[in-house]
């Protein structure tokens, strides 16, 4: 595919060398297409010795060809990285005085721009209303993530990392083979409260989950996310305009979200760590050590809620050829144990696929890689996947669209 990668002129341009290493390494064609302001940050002959193509910031260059529309024309996708704050406000207002300028301009290919600027220019008005434009005109945006920025602040600004933006850059390259389709996806991890300030909760991030949403969303899908307890780090990364976030906490609180998202859904994935148990009481003070000691909770058992969105779909209370999908957690090591206990738990909630990853302290939750093998209603292993969460999304999704 042929790419253009914008680059203006931030100190996060340093970072956008790598971007453009993983992306050529995955065999596209880039170019890429600085600002003279970035390459005060990262100069020419990287650029080029990278990207093995020719790089200048003039419209006045290689006029034969012309270059300035023809650049955004064959593009199939533009990304700018770093997008600084005043270079939004020159997309936004369609200022084309240099090549990155033209090639927005002429392009019709999707566009992903990474913001990176300080905190306050990020928050300010100018820059909020111009990042609501661009998304309503269809452009999508990677980050930016909480973090350290240049000169030791802290706060939203800080451009997503390269393998950040090269996977939403290859979720818009994606095909568009869920278009019109209703998907719903629970992530995160509930929470059940004992008093005001204590839960029983569990360690799930919700990447995983914020992953199949993307990957839905740039395959063309509406996609809502029941998102349990996840911070706003992972969150962010679900900001486009196809996906419609319900935050929850518990795990009832849940259930009643996907009952309601599910009744028009044409694929319902249960990502989230639901809860099995939850305390009988919910204290409304905080227990202290004045009253004693805490020593044992009592607890009810929760709702099954993929299995009862199994069984509401089998009476008929949502679209026919509902696909549902559940994840299982697994500790043991063995892998034809985890597969058997995986055919038994499919069976046993009666859904279409079940994701099945083993879950300890090097793999599954809080990381950012896993690894699932999927099995189907037959018992057998339909496929596998092992990678970053977004490979693995794009994996169960693959499984679900061909059993459609
Ligand atoms: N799940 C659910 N409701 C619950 C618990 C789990 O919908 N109350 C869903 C999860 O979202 C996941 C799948 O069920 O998709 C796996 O749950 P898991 O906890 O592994 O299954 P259990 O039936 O609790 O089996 P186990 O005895 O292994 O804990």
């Amino acid at each position: 595919m042929n790419i253009v990668v914008g680059v203006t002129g931030g100190i996060a341009a340093y970072k956008t060398v790598h971007l453009v290493r993983l992306l050529t390494k995955a065999g596209h064609e880039v170019t890429v297409v600085p600002t003279e302001d970035a390459l005060r940050f990262v100069g020419t002959p990287t650029w080029e010795a990278l990207s093995r193509h020719p790089v200048t910031t003039s419209v006045h260059d290689d006029v034969a060809r012309v270059r300035h529309v023809a650049l955004g024309q064959n593009a199939d996708l533009v990304v700018v990285a770093p997008a600084t704050a005043n270079s939004i406000a020159k997309i936004t207002a369609g200022i084309a005085d240099d090549l990155l300028g033209t090639t927005l301009l002429a392009t019709e290919a999707p566009v992903l721009l990474a913001p990176a600027m300080h905190a306050e220019m990020w928050r300010n008005a100018a820059t909020q209303a111009n990042i609501a434009t661009l998304r309503s005109r269809g452009v999508h945006l990677v980050g930016p993530s909480d973090g350290e920025l240049a000169g030791g602040d802290s706060g939203p600004g800080r451009m997503s990392e390269p393998e950040v933006i090269f996977e939403a850059a290859l979720g818009l390259l994606a095909p568009r083979d869920l278009d019109g389709l209703g998907v719903v996806v629970s992530a995160g991890g509930t929470r059940e409260p004992i008093d005001p300030v204590r839960f029983l909760g569990n360690r799930s991030s919700g990447r995983q989950g914020i992953a199949l949403a993307v990957d839905a969303a740039a395959r063309g899908a509406d996609v809502t996310v029941v998102a349990a307890n996840i911070s706003d780090d992972v969150l962010a990364d679900a900001r486009h305009p196809s996906i419609r976030v319900v935050p929850v906490g518990t795990a009832a609180e849940l259930s009643d979200a996907m009952k309601d998202a599910a009744l028009a859904a044409d694929i319902v994935i249960m990502a989230a760590a639901v809860a099995d148990y939850r305390p009988a009481t919910v204290a409304h003070q905080k227990f202290t050590k004045e009253q004693g000691v805490l020593t044992h909770v009592d607890l009810v058992e929760n709702e099954d809620v993929v299995a009862a969105l199994a069984a509401a779909r089998a009476e008929g209370h949502a679209p026919g050829g509902q696909t549902i999908i559940a994840f299982a957690a697994e500790t043991s090591e063995d892998a034809e144990e985890r597969r058997e206990r995986a055919r038994r738990k499919r069976e046993r909630k009666g859904v279409d696929l079940l994701a099945v990853n083993l879950a300890n302290a090097d793999h599954g939750f809080e990381k950012r890689d896993n690894a699932v093998e999927i099995v189907g209603a037959g018992g057998e292993v339909v496929a596998s996947a092992a990678g970053s969460k977004n490979e693995v999304a794009r994996a169960i999704l693959d499984a679900a669209r061909r059993m459609r």
